[in-house]
Order: structure tokens, then sequence, then C-alpha cells
């Protein structure tokens, strides 16, 4: 097989939902199709270990290393898919954002009785930011959810994104019927547990059971309602992240996901080309090439190996392979190389464009660095800083300890576990995470590789803003509007709340003020 049908045949995607919305049942539901695991439940799931944050760093030292944000990989009907685990809820850090570099598209489930949620809407934006295309599953039709044509509405106006129903719903809850295939012409009855009926649309005459059935009738009116406005569905536009088909079913039927899984397989993106400093790179350029968008360090003081997450971007990947870090010259011998797989991990023998391999970093490595092979010497996009939202003040416990200290803040913050910024006069330090879990993993990690303890105190959530002026004027600011300077010396504003952004903006027209996530 060539490069180019190897890359071709890669999915690489990542399901993203709010908590509870379904995503651990949907992915459980294709690894049966990838037939990856036999049963359902193996996945780890609320039940068998949805741990809590305080759960979690013991979780960590007895595991020896994480797998909280793990790759999953089967073949399905001539594909090769890989799953990127983003952690939700309290496990939220800026690794789920970054997961979003490496991915070529996205599957995004929706709680049909809770529509768009908060937290998640973070990740939504991130990706329309950045143009993956995003594929939605509206989940729990089994259940009495919102309106259809609401959810539609909704997706469209938070997410600023065209949607394209592909399949249509006939009542929902106790009284869910099935839904209209609208590409395949045929409805598909629910069951229940039952296996689900296929009815052409020219044999549903047949089931006056359904044909005279108020919800069904209503549902075809609302077909024909959809069917009139005109057919928007463009794959183009899907591709280029402006339009998203919209798939409903229940993952827990499960009903309508193997039909979404087939359509999704067939219009999501292979593996694309990628820009770097030296132009554009394909996936199906001979020399291997790849960035690393998360290190993993391993919360066992016994064994302080890291995993450094690579996505191979073009080439091959074969274990063993010498590789060159582009931002040192550096060669490197690529030995010890995995693959995730669920909770466990094989050794990877040969990896392609599109596919996720975890390297052995003996602290070598920083997040967004490039790996080449052969005379190239390019270095793959910075990945974007994400903005923190919550800011904590940071100081050593014993001020005997400074030195060890600035070593371990420099190099976790290099090493892009937590962001670092500068108090504007006291030039104290404050430190940005995405998620309490990236505070307990500073701690954690300053306490067992650097010797030190750390009091962290908590400055609450913030609204960050970079500043922009001719002049700053000092005086402006106070504990309520921080002052603060970041890695690159930039000025940022770290606003207590949305009024008192609103209140300063309007106050000094002059200054701009630029939204971290604007920039991504
Ligand atoms: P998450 O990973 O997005 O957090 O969600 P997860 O799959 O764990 O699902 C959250 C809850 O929603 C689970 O119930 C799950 O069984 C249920 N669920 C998922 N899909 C559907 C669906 O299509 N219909 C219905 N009715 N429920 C669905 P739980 O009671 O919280 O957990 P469990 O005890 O069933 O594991």
């Amino acid at each position: 097989m060539t490069l180019q049908d190897e890359m071709k045949k890669r999915r690489t995607f990542a399901i993203i939902s709010h908590p509870d919305a379904g995503k651990t049942t949907m992915t459980e539901k294709l690894l049966l199709y990838g037939n990856l695991i036999r049963s359902a439940g193996t996945v780890k799931g609320k039940k068998s270990g949805k741990f809590a944050t305080s759960d979690w760093m013991e979780i960590e030292k007895q595991r020896g290393i994480s797998v909280t944000s793990s790759v999953m990989n089967f073949p399905y009907q001539g594909h090769q898919i890989n799953i990127l685990d983003t952690p939700g809820h309290e496990d939220f850090s800026e690794d789920t954002y970054r997961t979003l570099t490496a991915v070529d598209s996205v599957v995004m489930i929706i709680d049909s009785t809770k529509g768009i949620e908060a937290q998640t809407l973070k990740l939504f934006k991130v990706c329309r930011m950045r143009g993956i295309p995003i594929f939605t599953f509206i989940n729990k039709l089994d259940r009495e959810g919102k309106d259809p044509f609401e959810l539609l509405d909704e997706i469209e106006e938070v997410l600023d994104i065209q949607t394209c129903p592909m399949n249509w719903p006939a009542g929902m809850g106790k009284r869910f019927l099935g839904i209209f295939n609208r590409q395949k012409e045929e409805f598909v009855r629910y069951n229940g547990d039952e296996e689900e009926t296929i009815i052409p649309y020219t044999e549903l005459h047949a089931h006056s059971d359904l044909t005279e059935n108020a919800m069904f009738q209503d549902a075809k009116e609302e077909l024909a309602l959809l069917d009139e406005a005109g057919d928007n569905f463009s794959l183009d536009d899907v591709l280029a992240g402006e339009q998203t088909p919209v798939f409903f079913g229940s993952a827990l039927a499960p009903f309508g996901v193997e039909t979404f899984f087939n359509t999704f397989v067939s219009m999501a993106p292979a593996p694309g080309p990628r820009k770097s400093t030296e132009g554009v790179v394909s996936p199906d350029h001979p020399e291997f090439s790849g960035f690393i968008f998360k290190i993993q360090a391993n919360m066992n003081p016994a064994h302080r190996d890291r995993i450094a997450f690579v996505r191979v971007c073009s080439g091959k990947f074969e274990r063993g392979m010498e590789v060159k870090l582009s931002r040192t010259g550096k060669t490197i011998k690529l030995a010890q190389s995995q693959q995730f797989v669920a909770s466990s991990r094989g050794t990877v023998e040969e990896a392609y464009a599109g596919d996720i391999i975890g390297i052995y970093d003996p602290n070598i490595y920083r997040i967004g660095d490039t790996l080449v092979t052969g005379k190239d010497k390019f270095e793959y996009d910075e990945l974007p800083q994400f903005p923190p939202e919550l800011f904590k003040k940071v100081t050593a416990k014993n001020v005997m300890k400074a030195k060890q200290f600035k070593k371990g803040l420099e190099q976790l913050v290099q090493e892009g576990a937590i962001q670092l910024f500068k108090r504007h006069r006291t030039e104290s330090y404050i430190l940005g995470a995405v998620g309490e879990l990236q505070y307990e993993v500073f701690q954690y990690r300053m306490k067992n590789e650097y010797n030190v303890e750390v009091m962290l105190e908590s400055i609450g959530e913030r609204i960050p803003r970079w500043l922009q002026a001719e002049q700053i004027d000092e005086s402006l600011f106070d504990e309520g509007n921080l002052l603060v300077r970041d890695r690159e010396e930039n000025h940022l504003v770290l606003f207590r709340n949305e009024f008192a952004l609103n209140w300063f903006q309007e106050k000094h027209p002059d200054m701009k003020l630029i939204d971290l996530f604007e920039v991504n």
C-alpha cells in the first residue's frame, strides 16, 4: 500500500460533548463496531471509574503513567479510525484544547434534553475558529427532549454554523417512532430494545399504524418543510467547517449510531496538508514529520519518564528510526514508541499521517516541537496558547528554596503544563490554567520533581484580555483589573468580570482589548 493509500484511510477525530451528553456511551458503541471491545461497559464509565479529581493522583500513581487522555484506534470498513479522547469537566485542561490541534474533524454530541451547554461551548468555538469540520449527533431521542427545530436554531445561533439535518426524528421519548433517513429515503423504525426496522418511503403506505400516527404525520410535515427549503447540504462547506451535518439518535439504544458512523466515515476528511515554516507540507510527503501536542509526565516519582504524544503529519514512522528535533537540530532515535488503545498500551511498529504515537521523552521535548527525517528543517506552526480562566498567585512555602522554585516553575511552564504571568509592579508570579486539575498536577510535580512545596492563592475566575495601547497608565489598574505580563512581555489585564471589562472599555476606547480566543 502506498503512503497515499495509508493516509487516505485515516480518520482522526475527537468526540466532544458536555458531561453526561453521552460521549462514553457513543465511544463504546464505536469500539464495539470496530470489534475493539466485545461488550459494553469496558470503557471507563461512571461506575467503572470515571474518577473525581482527588482520586486522579492515586490512579496516576498506580498506573505509572496517565491514560486520562488516550487514543483509541481500530480498522473499520477499510478505514483506520483514530479517536482522541478529550477529558471533560474536572479533568478539563489546556490539553483538552491542544488535542483539537491533532485531529482532522470532531464529533459533537448534544443531549437533546439540554441543548448546548457552557463548558463545551468553548471547545466548539475552538473548532469553529480553526475550521475543523464538526459532525453533530443529537443524542437521547428516547427521552423527552427539546423540539428538533429549536435544537438546530440553537446550534446555528450559538456556534454561528449552518446546520443540515441528515435525518429527521418522528416523536421522542416514550412516543419516539424512529427517524427519516433523508439521504436513503427510508424510515428507520425504533422498536425499543428490539432491532430497528427499515422501511423505504415507497413502502410506508403498508404501515398504517405509522402513517396514521399523529406524531409521524407531524414529522412528515416538518420533513416536507425541510425539503421545500431546499437541500442545503454541501460537503465542501462541511469540510470548511462552515456547515455541520446533524444526525438524531440514541447512543444508548443504540439507534441511528451505526448509520451515523458510516456516513461520518465516508464524509470526514483524511489528514490534510499542514502549514510549516517552509510552506505547506502534504501528508504524502515522503519524509516523516509530526508535532508534539501533549506531554504526559509520570506521576510516579520512581519513574520520571514522560510520554510525548506525536501527531504524524507526513511520511511513515518506523520504530527505531532516527528523527531530527527541528528546534535544536538534534538527532534522536525513537526506539520506544507506543500506541494507545483504550487503557492498554501496545508498541507501535509503524504509523502514517493521521496516526498518534507516544514516544519516550527523556526531558528534551516541548509542546509544539516538530520532528522530521531527511534534509527537512521545517517546523509546524506553533500551537496556540489557550486562554486560561483560573488564576492563582504562587509562592514557595520555604523561601530558602527560591532557586528550585524558579527552576521548577520555568520548566513546567515551558513544558506547557501551566501558564505564567508576572504582576506588573511587584513582579510576583501569577499562574493561569484552564482547569483546576492543572493546579493539582503542578503542585504535585513541584513537590515530587523539584522538592518544593508551593502555596497557591486563588484570585478567582478572571477574564483575560491582551492590552494594546500607545502608553499604559498603570494607575488605571488595581486588584480588580489586574495588570500582568505574559512570557513574551505582552501586557494583559485580568478583569474581575464582564461588567468591569465593559466599563473599562467604554471609559478607555483608545485602549485595544483583545480576546485571547479571537486570535487562536
Ligand atoms: P459522558 O461520557 O458524555 O459524560 O456521558 P455518558 O456516556 O457517561 O452518559 C451519561 C448518562 O446518559 C449515562 O447514564 C448514560 O447511560 C446515559 N445515556 C447516554 N446515551 C443515552 C441515550 O441515548 N438515551 C438515554 N436515555 N440515556 C443515555 P447514567 O445513568 O448517568 O450512567 P450509567 O449508570 O448508565 O452508566
